[in-house]
């Protein structure tokens, strides 16, 4: 076929497209971000945009009405190249910029700490806990002579178990051969990096430097999510953290939820470009960090160098985990839903294609289960619940709910497909948290008039979760909305309307808007807002009476991940998303994912109280539990059928 020029704005970015290729896969070849929730299906709308010059074949939609498609929309998805074209994406169908939380009022401190078993470097030293799975060892050897001829590498061996107590020693073949140099360079002085993998009871020296490099060791942590991927660069002499980073899953243009990607995997070269998009993502992070990283200390020595980096710790969910290591994800979206494996093996970090030295480790979180995955793994350990007392519920509330009940005792777990709502996806002007995104609304009762916030105070371009919760139950309180999520269509106020897709409410007029057309809500979108708080909530009732307890007898309630990080107790529970359960038992925990690579960053104790929380972590199948159906279609309501469960609610 033919090949054409396609610009895309802004930014004026080219690519050589051939006839027939659709404007997303351009895009995507491009590097370029176009908002595709549904991978390419045509269905979710979000991947608008605007032809300015050319044209194209196809990529009309019900979405878009006559008058935008008039005016050049088109959906990137379904238009196919047929010449040169112009391609503006909107600011709603791209990134947009910030709104990455790398903190967020979870940021585990003080109070929140103290209440929470979270640990911090002081508590690992003092418990004895402080055990890097990759540490640096400094070596003074006696020089060889005629009386003492031993080879190179058995005085290694021999120093390391009388100096450090450290035994079971393998030195692999590319340090061997590094050895000899090495250890004449600075008479016999050298640094080794030794790294201890949990089950083989083998540790292996992974590289070997002349001099003293003890006080020159750093480790990675990432949280690669769905959606971010979160990374923060630690100084294993100090455990302090030096820097933390975020950024959007370079995957994200190929759908926004696990089964789209894994369907994308299972295409030809699917897999490769999957795993280059999530590496090339951890690497762009990776640079930030290095970028920013200064240990105060170590000022006269500069900054981090990537060398000095001998590991990273990974936490995933289970098709992330799959997706980064190149293994087949394809059986984890099919029943019974079986993973290639849960527990992964150490991997050079080099080999999966990051940018770090050879002797650097890669280290992946353990799973559960196809949905119960390493990143909840992580949260259990890095939120401390799997050694506190208190009957406590973890909740990670994303595009899918993650819920952990228990104490150090037991612990079961589940995950519930919450659907995209609160990620912005599925909602008419729903988007991420990003620069411009309405993220909290006021109603006022006599007038109905909207207060908006906004991320980063720019006029507001759509509404994000946190906005869409708070807006949803100020709509609520205010008797504009009814316990079915219907508008009161009698009320006296020009913002209620019936619109192209049934009656809204329009929050943004288009002259206030940072975008070109008003923002509203409508009654479909308050459906799909419905459903996902229903999945959650009914998922948390189900599991704690699958235990024979009940919400009341919760003692703690976690919050995880950004939404829960930003999350308002009060609306929540206005909707019946949250139980009402006091204020005072829900704590924030931040990344708790992050947490957790964190912490087996440091320790490798912690390293193997993961291997046994996961033997502990009793996985449900909710959508086998007959009683979570029931609950589930009880919970479409606002806040809930069962209005005695919140009693707060007026
Ligand atoms: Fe185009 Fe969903 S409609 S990606």
């Amino acid at each position: 076929p033919a090949s054409y020029r396609i610009t895309f704005e802004p930014g004026n970015r080219t690519v050589t497209a051939a006839g027939g290729e659709t404007l997303l896969e351009a895009a995507r070849r491009l590097g370029l971000h176009v908002n595709a929730s549904c991978g390419g299906d045509g269905t979710c709308g979000r991947c608008r945009v605007i032809i300015e010059q050319g044209a194209v074949n196809g990529g009309a939609s019900e979405k878009i009405s006559p008058a935008d498609f008039q005016q050049g929309h088109r959906l990137a998805c379904g238009a196919e190249i047929t010449g040169d074209t112009v391609v503006r994406i909107p600011v709603e169908s791209g990134l947009g910029k910030g709104g990455l939380t790398t903190g967020g009022r979870g940021e585990v401190a003080g109070r929140n700490r103290a209440r929470m078993h979270v640990y911090d470097i002081e508590e690992l030293r003092e418990h004895g806990l402080f055990l890097p799975p990759v540490e640096k060892f400094f070596l003074e050897l006696p020089r060889p002579g005629h009386a003492d001829n031993m080879a190179d590498a058995g005085r290694i061996i021999n120093s390391l178990s009388s100096q450090y107590d450290e035994h079971r020693m393998v030195i692999t073949l590319p340090v061997l051969k590094k050895i000899p140099a090495a250890l004449r360079a600075d008479d016999f002085r050298a640094t080794v990096t030794v790294a201890r993998p949990v089950h083989s009871g083998k540790n292996f020296v992974m590289d070997i430097q002349p001099g003293n490099w003890t006080r020159r060791n750093f480790a990675l942590a990432f949280d690669l999510g769905t959606t971010s991927i979160y990374g923060i660069l630690v100084d294993l002499e100090s455990g302090k953290v030096l820097a933390r980073d975020g950024a959007y899953n370079g995957q994200l243009s190929y759908g926004e939820d696990v089964i789209s990607r894994i369907i994308y995997a299972e295409k030809p070269q699917g897999l490769e470009r999957m795993q280059e998009l999530a590496v090339n993502t951890i690497n762009q992070v990776l640079d930030k960090l290095l970028a920013k990283a200064h240990p105060p200390e170590e000022a006269a020595r500069g900054a981090v160098r990537r060398e000095e980096i001998s590991s990273i710790t990974i936490a995933a969910n289970t098709t992330m985990t799959h997706l980064l290591l190149g293994l087949d994800p394809s059986h984890i979206r099919r029943a019974p839903y079986v993973p290639a494996s849960t527990f992964l093996p150490p991997v050079r970090a080099a080999d999966l294609g990051l940018k770090l030295d050879q002797h650097a480790v890669a280290l992946c979180y353990p799973a559960v289960s196809s949905y119960v995955g390493g990143d909840i793994v992580a949260g259990v350990m890095g939120s401390g619940m799997y050694r506190t007392d208190k009957l406590t519920l973890y909740l990670d509330i994303g595009t899918n709910a993650e819920i952990v009940i228990g104490s150090r005792e037991w612990l079961v777990c589940a995950a519930c497909s919450a659907g995209p709502a609160f990620e912005g996806g599925g909602i008419t002007h729903g988007m991420r948290a990003a620069q411009g995104a309405i993220e909290d609304v006021a109603i006022d009762p006599q007038t109905l008039e909207p207060l908006l916030t906004t991320v980063g105070n720019r006029p507001p371009v759509g509404i994000c979760g946190s906005g869409l919760l708070n807006l949803v139950a100020a709509l609520f309180t205010c008797g504009v909305l009814d316990s079915r999520g219907r508008f009161q269509r009698e009320l006296a106020t020009d913002r209620l309307r019936e619109g192209r897709s049934g009656w809204e409410y329009v929050l943004v007029r288009q002259q206030e808007a940072g975008v070109e057309h008003d923002i509203v809500l409508n009654e479909v979108d308050i459906q799909n807002f419905m459903r996902a708080k229903a999945a959650i909530f009914a998922g948390v009732k189900t599991l704690v009476e699958e235990v024979g307890l009940a919400i009341g007898d919760l003692e703690q309630v976690i919050l995880a991940g950004a939404f829960g990080s930003y999350l308002d107790l009060d609306a929540a529970m206005t909707v019946g998303l949250l139980p009402e359960i006091a204020p005072e038992k829900f704590l924030y925990v931040g990344n708790g994912s992050l947490m957790g690579a964190w912490m087996s960053a440091m320790s490798n104790h912690i390293r193997r109280d993961v291997v046994a929380v996961v033997r502990k972590l009793t996985s449900f199948e909710l959508s086998e539990v007959t009683a979570f159906q029931e609950q589930y279609t009880a919970s479409q309501f606002l806040p809930h059928t069962d209005l005695e469960l919140f009693p707060g609610v007026k």
